[in-house]
């Protein structure tokens, strides 16, 4: 650590002038600290007296790490407000040298790389957008319907914000689903980034979570069926009726329920999320981005360009499209309000969920045999189990050899997805 420090100066300061003799010039504390073996002579004397900080002798505070007397930036280029920055965060100086140095490759399939960033982005505006309809949104049976219909038609630029936040859910799922596959067809989740897979795995499931509990929260009739039907599922399991108490705050759909998922939405997710995605972050930049396997032997690789500015600045262009196409969108396609919810009224007809539970959906109206929602349910967990698992299934991806076999799988999971969405959105758009 002391040495990393020292490299931390380096590039600023002269280096620390050598000490005379070897030994001899380190500062008095960690000498002391030594074990009391070093000193048989006087063992017990000389060792409370070493435990001891300065200050208990009345002296200065010295932190326990070995760091310059005098300001290793002194003389720094920087302005008086960098180098107070400096100063307190000199530790941090190889990791700002490190990311001055990060480049992404350049080939053909490089355009794949900014999906992650659109991700990222699109969750920014949800955290921005979210905390501005939290001022004004009421989370209870008898206000939360009435509160959306303030916000979308009293609130100034309320229907936006609103509108906004609809839209950018639905943008971030669709923006983390095809982050996942341009990852996996370039088997970016080979060895050493297995754990970059895994991080942006949960976090898709987070994100799924996001869309399920922020749906109910209009409280309208659609939302109100729709999470009925959606709760309802893990009853079919052995012991699912308990989870199903859970979720509902009872045994059925009421204002407990919008209390729950109120609270997932706001408080847990975010929380959740927002440390798995710092996670996910520092591996992409410990780790760097990979390209697709065999690119750099066969010179498949155009060159590589600086992550800051250059990549950074690319991105920043990407989320300039995904703003203008999230005003677009909400503008000339807004969400409806629909009918406040009534517990006691009946269904209407055409309930669905979220179009990212669609697949899902289908394969649980497939299986309508006996045990056959069960059946799906299994079926289901494990293939997300096993799709979570991929880095470490394909061993010929991480001794960075082609997997067809994989490219397969996952070109299955994708048919799956897609056929089972166009199903029920075929099935529905007729109703
Ligand atoms: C909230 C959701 C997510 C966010 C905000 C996010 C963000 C990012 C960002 C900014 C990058 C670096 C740029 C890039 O390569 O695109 C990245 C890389 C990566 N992400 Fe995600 N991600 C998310 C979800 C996922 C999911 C669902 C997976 C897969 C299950 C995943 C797997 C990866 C992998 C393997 C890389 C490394 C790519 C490489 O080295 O070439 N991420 N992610």
């Amino acid at each position: 650590m002391a040495e990393n420090n020292q490299n931390a100066g380096a590039g600023n300061v002269p280096p620390k002038p050598k000490p005379a003799a070897p030994g001899a010039a380190k500062p008095a504390a960690p000498v002391a600290a030594k074990p009391a073996a070093a000193k048989p002579a006087a063992p017990a004397a000389a060792k409370p007296a070493a435990a001891k900080p300065a200050a208990a002798q009345g002296g200065v505070y010295k932190p326990p790490v070995e760091r310059a007397d005098t300001n290793p930036f002194k003389d720094s280029k920087v302005s008086p407000v960098g180098a107070w920055f400096q100063e307190r965060f000199y530790v941090l100086e190889p990791v700002i040298a490190y990311l001055k140095k990060k480049e992404v490759p350049k080939h053909k399939l490089s355009f794949w790389y900014y999906f992650g960033g659109l991700t990222l982005f699109f969750f920014m505006i949800q955290v921005l957008t979210g905390l501005l309809l939290l001022q004004y949104y009421k989370p209870t049976g008898a206000e939360a319907f009435s509160s959306f219909v303030f916000i979308q038609k009293e609130v100034p630029f309320g229907w936006l914000i609103r509108q906004i936040h609809a839209w950018s859910a639905n943008l971030m799922v669709g923006m983390a689903f095809i982050h996942m596959f341009s990852t996996f067809f370039m088997k970016s989740y080979r060895k050493p980034r297995e754990l970059m897979w895994v991080s942006g795995f949960v976090l898709l499931v987070l994100s799924l979570g996001f869309g399920f509990t922020g749906y109910l929260l209009p409280w309208n009739e659609l939302a109100f069926f729709a999470t009925q039907v959606g709760t309802e599922v893990p009853k079919v399991m052995p012991g699912g009726a308990i989870l199903v108490d859970i979720l509902r705050g009872g045994e059925e759909v009421s204002p407990e329920t919008l209390t729950r998922m109120f609270s997932l939405h706001v408080v847990l997710l975010p929380g959740l999320l927002l440390l798995v995605l710092s996670a996910h972050l520092l591996l992409v930049q410990v780790l760097g981005t990979s390209a697709p396997i065999g690119y750099k032997e066969s010179g498949m690789i155009k060159g590589y360009e600086k992550f800051f500015p250059t990549f950074l600045a690319k991105d920043a262009i990407g989320w300039l499209i995904g703003f203008g196409l999230l005003v677009y969108l909400s503008a000339v396609f807004p969400w409806e309000i629909g009918v406040q919810a009534d517990p006691l009224g009946s269904a209407p007809v055409g309930i669905k969920p979220e179009w990212y539970f669609w697949a899902q959906f289908q394969l649980l109206k497939d299986f309508t045999f006996e045990g056959g929602e069960l059946m799906a349910i299994i079926l289901f967990t494990i293939g997300a189990v096993v799709w979570g698992a991929v880095p470490f299934i394909d061993r010929k991806a991480s001794r960075e050899e082609k997997s067809p076999l994989f490219t397969i799988f996952g070109l299955l999971v994708l048919a799956f997805l897609v056929i089972n969405t166009y199903r029920v959105y075929a099935e529905y758009s007729a109703l």
